[in-house]
């Protein structure tokens, strides 16, 4: 099977109840990780690359090893921009193959916003792409855009519907209290399930998606910070919440930095604990297998998606 677009999966999981985690990859082995496990899990899987993971891997070898990776299975597998900046690198990525792009103006106001996206999605589904937006902000940081907690601006239901309608996008990401990286939350976390509720309501086909939803898995900071690494207090998404979240109609959900600690974490513990090893394959073929299992368990216990290709 060639690349997919997320149409099909989608659908799949509004009428399922389940999610698909689209996880960020920036080089061979974090592809190879993440599809290893869709295959072994059954699951459909979304690749997402950010403009900064393009201009670090460059996009033909990112294409290159993706089109190399999906010869290795049959499940469903899309390749999506995550947080485009702009209609140029939305295009970039269109023409290159990409079957789904993100336009994030969320970073605009609401007229701005419906403008951009609606520019992006007028030139993507002339091509069979299908595209992602984005109302309401995040916390935290969303690439060069720095939002400020007190900034945080969830996303209104009337207005996601109004959104929608005017712009045609595919899918549309929210805001209900997740931010990107490793710092979530400073107390207890929490998310605004009666925003996303009303949403739904609002918007009953329209696939939702989350942002911002790594768990920082607390094992692998641990291990991470055992073995040299400087990253306390680091909080998450319980992944109670995000099973919640999936069986209640978030379709598409974005994990970066849990890919991030796995990687990091396995590193680190060949590292300290073999100083001498220089030989890149002695730690990034664990670090590989971490990013594996992890997803793994993600897509069997966290999302539901497993046997769902
Ligand atoms: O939401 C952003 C993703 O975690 C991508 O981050 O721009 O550093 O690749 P990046
Ligand atoms: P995390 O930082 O929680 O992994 O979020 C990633 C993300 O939203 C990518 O778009
Ligand atoms: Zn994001």
């Amino acid at each position: 099977m060639g690349l997919v677009t997320t149409k099909e999966m989608f659908e799949k999981s509004i009428r399922e109840h389940f999610a698909i985690g689209a996880f960020n990859v920036n080089n061979m082995e974090i592809v190879q990780g993440v599809l290893d496990a869709a295959k072994e899990e059954n699951s459909p899987v979304i690749l997402q690359a950010s403009s900064s993971a393009i201009k670090y891997a460059r996009i033909n070898y990112l294409m290159k090893m993706v089109e190399a990776g999906i010869e290795e299975t049959d499940v469903p597998v899309a390749l999506h921009l995550d947080h485009g900046p702009d209609f140029e690198t939305c295009k970039m990525c269109i023409d290159a193959g990409f079957t789904s792009v993100m336009i994030d103006g969320s970073k605009y106001d609401f007229e701005e916003n419906v403008a951009l996206t609606k520019k992006v999605v007028d030139y993507a589904h002339e091509r069979g792409v299908v595209v992602e937006a984005e109302l309401g902000k995040l916390a935290g940081i969303e690439d060069d855009v720095n939002v400020s907690s007190s900034d945080a601006m969830f996303t209104d239901p009337d207005q996601a519907k109004e959104f929608v309608e005017r712009t045609g996008c595919d899918s549309l990401a929210i805001a209900i209290g997740t931010s990107h990286g490793a710092y979530k939350f400073k107390g207890d976390a929490k998310l605004r399930f009666d925003i996303l509720q009303k949403v739904k309501e609002k918007l009953p086909n329209t696939p939702i998606v989350l942002h911002g939803a790594s768990t920082v898995i607390p094992e692998l900071v641990e291990t991470c910070n055992k073995y040299g690494g400087n990253i306390p207090g680091a909080k998450g998404v319980p992944d109670e919440m995000l099973r919640e979240a999936s069986q209640s109609g978030v379709s598409k959900i974005n994990v970066d930095t849990d890919l991030r600690l796995a990687m990091t974490s396995e590193i680190r513990k060949v590292f300290a604990e073999e100083p001498e090893a220089f030989d890149p394959r002695k730690y990034l073929t664990p670090a590989r297998e971490k990013i594996k299992e992890t997803v793994k368990h993600k897509m069997r216990d966290v999302f539901l998606s497993s046997g769902k290709a």
